[in-house]
């Protein structure tokens, strides 16, 4: 059965990287974890990754003049071993639109909160904030604008009047475990469905978990 190669994007502990993984354990999980890479050379998450005998690679990118650079070293590593797929999982950079287009299509993100809610950082004290009574998390298709983007899927979970940020951090990551390899597999299914591994970009399915 035919598998999409994955690179899991990461920058510190790395779970939502470990639930990738840890699904696609399955050989009938349509992404094999390939590759994962961190831009902090001392993330956890690259630890783990070995363990498990996956690749890990540290880009650091405070050895690279600008943002573009980084960004075309990073893409560079990534075509050199053939990845097709690219999952962003707690990646704490900000994308040039160059590495957008040459992963158009085919690079995910996981946010933790019901977007269009919430973008950027501290989603939850933000939902804290306007008394929202659920919270929750999304994947979504990386495009130009930040936690934007075509949605995969989303998960919800309640918000409960004594959450505390770190609370319903807690709460909201094990739903991203839950949700971040289902989303994976939906996209990368439909990328092989429509015999597209990796050249041009295709249309992407929007269903909601
Ligand atoms: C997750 O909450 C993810 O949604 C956000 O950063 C966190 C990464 O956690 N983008 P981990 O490294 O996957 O444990």
């Amino acid at each position: 059965m035919a598998r999409l190669k994955t690179a899991v994007l990461i920058s510190g502990r790395g779970s939502n990287m470990l639930a990738l993984a840890e699904a696609a354990r399955d050989p009938a999980y349509p992404a094999e974890i390939a590759l994962v890479l961190s831009n902090r050379p001392a993330a956890a998450g690259l630890d783990s990754a070995r363990a498990l005998g996956i690749e890990a690679l540290a880009i650091a990118h405070k050895e690279y003049p600008d943002r573009a650079a980084f960004d075309r070293a990073v893409s560079a590593a990534l075509k050199a071993r053939g990845i097709e797929l690219v999952a962003l999982a707690g990646f704490m950079r900000i994308l040039t639109p160059g590495f957008i287009a040459d992963w158009r299509g085919r690079m995910l993100n996981i946010h933790p909160s019901l977007l269009p809610k919430y973008p950027g950082l501290d989603t939850h004290a933000r939902a804290i904030a306007a008394g929202d009574r659920e919270a929750g998390c999304t994947v979504h298709v990386v495009t130009e604008e930040l936690d934007d983007g075509p949605i995969v899927a989303q998960a919800r979970v309640p918000l409960e009047p004594s959450d505390t940020a770190q609370t319903l951090a807690a709460r909201v990551l094990v739903a991203e475990h839950g949700l971040y390899p289902q989303a994976l597999a939906l996209h990368a299914q439909a990328l092989l469905t429509s015999g597209n591994r990796g050249q041009e970009p295709s249309p992407t399915p929007s269903p909601r978990a």
